[in-house]
């Protein structure tokens, strides 16, 4: 029996690092398209399919910035203008942003709520390794009142039944992206042979 391995794609994977400073153009909708097919992807338990996406493009961006930075600042959070101005610059060159939520389905016992979240944690991931592939830059950030549940809530993820798991954004790196040095995974790893 031939096995032919292709590495190109785990090469690719290897090359994966997060970019946070993008610009226009954002994935078209053929490859945003493909980005969502690698989250329906992610390994799940019981078939529920727990992520949900809301994308934010164009003028949305903008606005999504004004509903956070109030929402924070009315329900107290702490946000100086120092910080507020450079959320602003930030986002004021992102072309996308994906807010994901893992929704919580009350109805279903069965499967543990963390169990839910790590599905909706590797949906993530694979949109991240999905946009990489396609030469796009993203990176999953909780910033923007992803815990402030008035945000959540404006986003259409009431609290009660989705847990708000911040905003993934996309577009064209800035700058060149340049290789991340990793940690030796022999650090990470035991190999058990045993009791
Ligand atoms: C659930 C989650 C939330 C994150 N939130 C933030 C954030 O709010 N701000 C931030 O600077 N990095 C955040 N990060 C880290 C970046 O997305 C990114 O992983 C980090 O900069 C390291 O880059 P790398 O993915 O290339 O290793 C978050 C990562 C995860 C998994």
């Amino acid at each position: 029996m031939s096995v032919s391995v292709s590495v190109a794609p785990v090469d690719s994977l290897l090359s994966r690092r997060s970019v946070k400073l993008v610009q226009a153009p954002a994935p078209s909708d053929d490859e945003l398209s493909l980005i969502l097919e690698a989250a329906m992807r992610a390994p799940d338990h019981g078939r529920l399919r727990p992520w949900r996406f809301a994308i934010i493009r164009g003028d949305a961006v903008g606005k999504l910035a004004d509903m956070s930075i109030s929402r924070i600042k009315e329900t107290g959070g702490e946000l100086t203008s120092t910080k507020e101005e450079s959320v602003r610059r930030w986002l004021a060159n992102v072309p996308m942003l994906i807010a994901v939520a893992c929704r919580l389905d009350h109805a279903n016992t069965k499967i543990p709520e963390r169990e839910r979240m790590l599905a909706t944690g590797a949906a993530v991931t694979n949109m991240l390794n999905a946009a990489h592939m396609l030469g796009y830059g993203a990176f999953w950030s909780t910033g923007l009142g992803t815990y402030v549940e008035e945000v959540a809530e404006d986003l259409g993820f009431d609290p009660l039944d989705y847990i708000f798991m911040g905003y993934v954004s996309l577009g064209t790196p800035i700058n060149p992206v340049q290789p991340m040095e990793r940690p030796d995974f022999h650090e990470y790893v035991t190999e058990w042979s045993g009791v």
